[in-house]
């Protein structure tokens, strides 16, 4: 019995010690330029002062930001001075440190103290960022954890970013989401180092910022009916339909928002789409168009025909016509409203899927073709993106503008957002424009995770493993002009925030890394185990994220002989695939898939789960034969 009890105790005292070391794993992402992990740890108290010796305001709020996150998750109400101190948490601003950069920073802890210093406040706030990754999982908790012993790991480290810009986009006009959603969404994104809100604020569906000169653009384009199914498979307004659907940004709130970035060291890029994608300002001032009509914002209904070649013809016009004037006199109002508005450097002008069919078809094309010696449509979009950046320079702002700005001939200060893949970046890179990548092949949010028939309907995907290859700077172009990188949420089958946040975890934790950490530190393997330990942190941060990772990638083949095999792919080796065909549901003491499998004649459904050490892991997906066909190439 004695024996029995020494070994319980014994046991027990060794699950202890391994959570306890297992809490006091190191798992940061981004990944971190250099980091020496030493023994021993600092413990917080109550008692942990947080000192800002010599303190400029701006490192003073970033500590009042620490001791507020510590506050909510700790219940310390930690002293803050501005004396120097022997000991607690010291944040310390440096002007010799220039090898740390802008936006660097050097974290120390011992037992003694943690230091954070840096050449500028962001250093500090990025260092306050890797700091928190070192806490407890807890520290994401909303209300205080007591009885937890707050240990940070001893550490050396040494960080700055590979790109000056980190962005996500957000499309805020296929949904409207609110100011307390924006500000979550910069919450999120800081936490891995990103400082660039791109938000895109003018569409078919929503002009989300108001124009004091132009009221009818929030009175009427931030409003639409409501529809609830599939994009662009809905049914048309009818006249007497409420608009009812939408919001806007006052004036006011952009400026709060602005600030709540600037506290938070992110920039926010404005981006408001023209020509094409403005059903939204069309509905507003119908005299914008080439095409006289009734318009209306759209409600996710089908207004444009998409052809193989991503050309596109719109079946209502949802341009602003380049050919009157009245353009360019709404588009002065518009930039002189929105340059005063945001202070970041650059303005977005959009530029993308303009359709052309409208303008091939109107007489006031033909007649400035003619009047400006324009050969093509694209020429004619090249004339209206020169004068509209003459606008937005005379502001005191840079273009930027997505890859369709460089047909037609790119505007001579324009730089270059690429989305279909990295060409157009490219290109622009060589006519020595700045570039910032974010192709649809890395860099796409919006496109599904997991297994398309368990996913919200998109029309592509992009899983994890392809989005952590990303690598901005293309071989044989002068990085000097690759300012960085960027992922972009298009929020058409996003109607709410949690599947915001959804499509964004964990894909922007990998292009996280792509923009901060040297490219010679990525590494699959531990950035999945690191991506593990987030996923513990946004379970107490209530942050959702996809588990798609670890379901299986399913494709098939069929031989000479009309027989199908079935292929499971994997985007990690320490997970086991189990199938069956028989239309029961699978465990691990189903058959694993090791090499293709031959699909029985009779049978209607493959079913499979992951498992990783005897648990599931994946989520079972039931997946009919007649989709593995299609996917085969049989074509019934
Ligand atoms: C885009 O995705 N249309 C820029």
């Amino acid at each position: 019995m004695k024996n029995c009890l020494t070994s319980l105790f014994l046991l027990l005292l060794m699950q202890t010690v391994k959570s306890q070391s297992s809490s006091q794993e190191i798992s940061l992402i981004p990944t971190p330029v250099s980091m020496v992990h030493k023994e021993g740890y600092f413990l917080l108290t109550e008692k942990t002062l947080i000192s800002t010796p010599g303190a400029d305001e701006a490192t003073a709020h970033i500590a009042s930001q620490l001791a507020s996150r510590i506050n909510r998750a700790a219940g310390f109400r930690n002293a803050m001075s501005s004396s120097a101190s022997a000991s607690g948490i010291r944040l310390m601003i440096s002007s010799s440190e220039e090898s740390l950069g802008n936006e660097g920073y050097r974290l120390s802890v011992n037992p003694q103290a943690i230091t954070i210093v840096a050449k500028k406040p962001a250093g500090l706030f990025y260092g306050m960022q890797t700091l928190l990754q070192l806490f407890p999982k807890e520290i994401e908790s909303k209300t205080p954890v007591n009885h937890l012993s707050w240990k940070v790991p001893c550490v050396e480290i040494t960080d700055y970013p590979r790109f000056a810009w980190r962005g996500l986009m957000l499309d805020v006009c296929r949904h409207f989401f609110t100011m307390q959603e924006v500000k979550q969404y910069i919450d999120e994104m800081v936490k891995y180092k990103y400082n660039l809100l791109h938000l895109h604020l003018a569409e078919d569906e929503g002009w989300r910022i108001e124009i004091k000169s132009l009221p009818n653009l929030t009175k009427v384009g931030a409003w639409r009916v409501k529809r609830e199914g599939k994009w662009a498979n809905c049914k048309a307004p009818a006249a007497d339909e409420p608009r009812d659907y939408g919001g806007f940004y006052t004036q006011d709130d952009i400026r709060e928002l602005v600030k709540y970035a600037k506290e938070r060291y992110v920039n926010i890029l404005p981006e408001i789409d023209m020509p094409g994608h403005s059903m939204a300002a069309v509905a507003s001032y119908p005299e914008l168009s080439c095409t006289p009509g009734d318009y209306h914002v759209n409600a996710s209904e089908e207004f444009m025909v998409w052809g193989a070649n991503g050309q596109q013809t719109a079946l209502v016009d949802n341009t602003l016509c380049p050919a009157n004037e009245k353009v360019y006199e709404f588009a002065d109002k518009v930039f002189s409203e929105v340059a005063k508005l945001f202070p970041f450097e650059y303005i977005h002008i959009g530029g993308d899927e303009c359709a052309k069919n409208f303008w091939q078809k109107s007489d006031a094309i033909k007649a400035l073709m003619q009047k400006e010696n324009l050969k093509t449509m694209e020429e004619v979009q090249s004339y209206y993106e020169k004068r509209v950046e003459k606008i937005v320079e005379s502001k005191g702002k840079k273009v930027m503008g997505w890859d369709e700005i460089l047909e037609g001939g790119l505007a001579p200060n324009a730089s270059v957002m690429s989305w279909r893949g990295m060409t157009g970046g490219i290109a622009a890179a060589k006519m020595n424009h700045h570039v910032v990548m974010s192709p649809t092949d890395y860099a796409y949010l919006d496109f599904s995770q997991g297994e398309p028939t368990t996913e919200p309907p998109v029309y592509a995907s992009l899983r994890l493993n392809k989005v952590y290859t990303f690598e901005p700077v293309p071989q044989g172009v002068d990085p000097e002009f690759i300012l960085g990188g960027q992922a972009n949420l298009w929020t058409e089958q996003l109607p709410n925030f949690r599947a915001v946040e959804y499509m964004m975890w964990p894909r922007a934790l990998a292009i996280s890394e792509c923009v901060w950490s040297p490219a010679d530190k990525k590494d699959w393997p531990d950035f999945v185990s690191r991506v593990e330990k987030q996923f513990d942190r946004m379970d107490i941060a209530e942050v959702k994220y996809s588990r798609s990772m670890y379901d299986p990638i399913i494709t098939a083949t069929k031989d000479d002989n009309g027989n199908m095999f079935v292929v499971l792919g994997k985007e990690m080796d320490n997970v086991d695939i189990f199938y069956s065909f028989d239309e029961t549901n699978p465990d691990n003491f189903y058959p694993k898939y090791t090499s293709p499998v031959p699909v029985p004649k009779d049978a209607a459904t493959l079913k499979v789960i992951t498992y990783r050490n005897g648990i599931p892991i994946g989520k079972q997906i039931n997946i009919p034969v007649t989709e593995l066909r299609k996917r085969a190439g049989f074509k019934s």
